[in-house]
C-alpha cells in the first residue's frame, strides 16, 4: 500500500471524498494522511502554496511531488525539494480561464459596459467591429494560452500566440513579442511567473500597443510593472486592463487598482482546481509512479515552470 501526504490541510475537506475516489478508480490502494510522523515512509506529497510543508529534505522514499496549482513559482526554487514536481494541468481548470478568457474579451470587444451602465439613456447606435477585425495577443501558448487562443479564433477573433520556444503559429524572442504587441487590440498574459517573465509589459512594452489596447490578465501580478500599467491607463495607452492577479493578493484594499475606472478587479478566480477532475490528475500521476511510466506535468525546474 503506497503512503500519499495530503500536504494542504486547509483544502483537505474538499478532497475527503475526490481524492480517495479517484485512487481506487485509479486501480491504487493508498493510505492519505494529512500529517506524519514518519516522513521516510510517504511515497507522494500533494502540495499548495497554503502547504506548512516548506522542508522536504525528511522525505527521503518520496517518488513526486504533485501540486494541486498550476502555477508553481512559489516551490520552484526550493533547494530542499530534490523530487520530481509535478504541476496541475486540469481540463475543469483549463475550461474555467477559457470561459473567464472569452468572457472578458467579449465584454470589451463589444463594448458592454456602455449599455449596461448607461444612467443618461443615450442612444449610441455605434456597432462594434466584427472579431475578425480584433486582433488578440496571447502571451504564453502553453495549456491554458493555447486552449483560450483556440476558444477565441473559434469565434473569429484573429490571435497570434507568444511563447518561448518556436512552435507553428506562434511568435517567439523579442522581435515576436514586439510584432504580436505592435498589432493587438485585446493582450491576455497568461504565463509563469519567472525571472524571464517578470515585468514582461512595462512602459516600453506598454508603448507598442496601438493605443486604447485592452489588457487580461490572468497569470500573474508580477508579469506587469503595476505604476507603469496605472500610467498608461492614465495617459490613455492603455484603455482598460482587467486583472484577475496580483502581486500581492489579497489586493490591498488602498491599492490604485480597486478605484482605478478603466481597472476590473477579478479576486483570481479566473480558474480554480476543480477536485474532483485534479484527484484524477493526480490519481493518475501516481499510477504512473508506480507503473514507472513517465509523469504527465512534469516541472523543468531549470527553466522554472
Ligand atoms: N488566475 C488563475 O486562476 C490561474 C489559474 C491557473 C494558472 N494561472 C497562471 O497561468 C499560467 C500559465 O499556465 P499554463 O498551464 O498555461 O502554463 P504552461 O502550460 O507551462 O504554459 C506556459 C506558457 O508560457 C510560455 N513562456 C514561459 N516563459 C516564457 C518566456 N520567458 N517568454 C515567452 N513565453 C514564455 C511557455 O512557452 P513554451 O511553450 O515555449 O514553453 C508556454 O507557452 C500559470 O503559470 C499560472 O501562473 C492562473
Amino acid at each position: 500500500m503506497i503512503t500519499v501526504l495530503f500536504a494542504a490541510p486547509s483544502l483537505w475537506p474538499e478532497y475527503t471524498e475526490a481524492l480517495p475516489a479517484a485512487l481506487t478508480g485509479a486501480g491504487l490502494s493508498a493510505r492519505i494522511v494529512t500529517e506524519t510522523t514518519d516522513p521516510a515512509s510517504v511515497d507522494y506529497i500533494v502540495y499548495a502554496p497554503s502547504a506548512p510543508l516548506q522542508d522536504f529534505t525528511p522525505y527521503s522514499g518520496t517518488k513526486a511531488v504533485l501540486s494541486l496549482w498550476a502555477g508553481v513559482e512559489r516551490i520552484v526554487g526550493n533547494a530542499t525539494l530534490t523530487q520530481p514536481l509535478c504541476r496541475m494541468v486540469d481540463p475543469a481548470l483549463t475550461e474555467g480561464m477559457v470561459e473567464w478568457v472569452t468572457g472578458h474579451a467579449l465584454r470589451h470587444h463589444l463594448g458592454m459596459d456602455r449599455h449596461i451602465v448607461n444612467p443618461d439613456h443615450i442612444w449610441d447606435p455605434t456597432c462594434p467591429p466584427l472579431a475578425r477585425e480584433r486582433p488578440v495577443a496571447m502571451l504564453g501558448m502553453g495549456a491554458l494560452g493555447s486552449a483560450c487562443a483556440a476558444a477565441l479564433r473559434a469565434i473569429n477573433f484573429p490571435v497570434t500566440g507568444w511563447s518561448r520556444t518556436p512552435k507553428a503559429g506562434c511568435l517567439h524572442g523579442e522581435a515576436g513579442l514586439e510584432t504580436v504587441l505592435k498589432d493587438a487590440q485585446i493582450v491576455v498574459t497568461l504565463l509563469p511567473k519567472t525571472p524571464d517573465t517578470e515585468n514582461l509589459l512595462r512602459a516600453s512594452t506598454l508603448a507598442l500597443l496601438p493605443r486604447g489596447a485592452v489588457i487580461l490578465n490572468p497569470g500573474r501580478g508580477a508579469l506587469i510593472d503595476d505604476a507603469d500599467l496605472l500610467a498608461a491607463l492614465n495617459s490613455g495607452q492603455v484603455g482598460h486592463a482587467t486583472l484577475d492577479v496580483f502581486r500581492s493578493e489579497p489586493l490591498p484594499k488602498d491599492h490604485p487598482f480597486w478605484s482605478h475606472p478603466n481597472v476590473t478587479v477579478t479576486p483570481h478566480i479566473a480558474a480554480d482546481t476543480r477536485p474532483a477532475s485534479a484527484a484524477r490528475v493526480i490519481a493518475e500521476n501516481i499510477r504512473r509512479g508506480e507503473a514507472g511510466e513517465p509523469f504527465l506535468h512534469l516541472v523543468d525546474r531549470s527553466r522554472g515552470y
